[in-house]
């Protein structure tokens, strides 16, 4: 299994834009760090860390019509919550226009930003390398980035923990995906 995925750089970079293709790119590397830490995969985590924004279209509008000419269905939180939508999007680009089949690729871009319950290993390593690559700063995030070398779970509880704190003080409407997936990590 060989990706090879520098052909959709230019592609990628032109949709997102080039701040938030570099952070892809941090995402991409420090996703390969916790994967060599937990023995995940590095390939796959390198490329679900490069495609996990790859749908991040900035303007609105333009994010809707690309995922109604995608076939994505929006379903009633996705319109509530339209910051989830590039994740779902996401995935459909990585299988269709750039040849991913392996479904724990395709679900670790799917989950990125909501999480879920009963995560694997790359899920996990994607949704916090998302959380803690090296340009992030804000109050918790060393706390996050020990607790992903140390404990996956651990570290999902409280990233989990501290998004859903965010979502309450600015008001945003939570998906529930997020929650349950807060509550299944607190047991873990
Ligand atoms: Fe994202
Ligand atoms: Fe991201």
């Amino acid at each position: 299994m060989t990706y090879n995925l520098k052909q959709y750089e230019k592609e990628i970079r032109d949709r997102i834009g080039e701040k938030r293709f570099l952070h892809t790119l941090r995402v991409r590397d420090t996703a390969l760090e916790l994967a060599k830490i937990y023995e995940v995969d590095q390939e796959k985590a390198e490329v679900a860390g490069f495609l996990h924004d790859c749908a991040k279209i900035r303007d609105h509008d333009e994010l809707i019509k690309s995922a109604n000419e995608a076939g994505l269905l929006l379903t009633k939180e996705m319109i509530k919550a339209p910051q989830i939508i590039h994740s779902y999007l996401g995935a459909i680009y990585a299988r269709d226009l750039y040849g991913i089949e392996d479904e724990d690729i395709l679900n670790a871009i799917t989950y990125h930003t909501t999480g879920r319950a009963n995560m694997s290993d790359l899920e996990k390593i994607i949704f916090l390398a998302d959380y803690i690559e090296p340009m992030r700063n804000f109050d918790g995030v060393e706390r996050a980035r020990q607790l992903a070398k140390k404990d996956l779970d651990a570290a999902m509880y409280f990233a989990l923990n501290n998004t859903l704190k965010f979502l309450v003080d600015h008001d945003t409407y939570i998906v529930p995906t997020t929650v349950t997936a807060r509550n299944y990590y607190k047991e873990c």
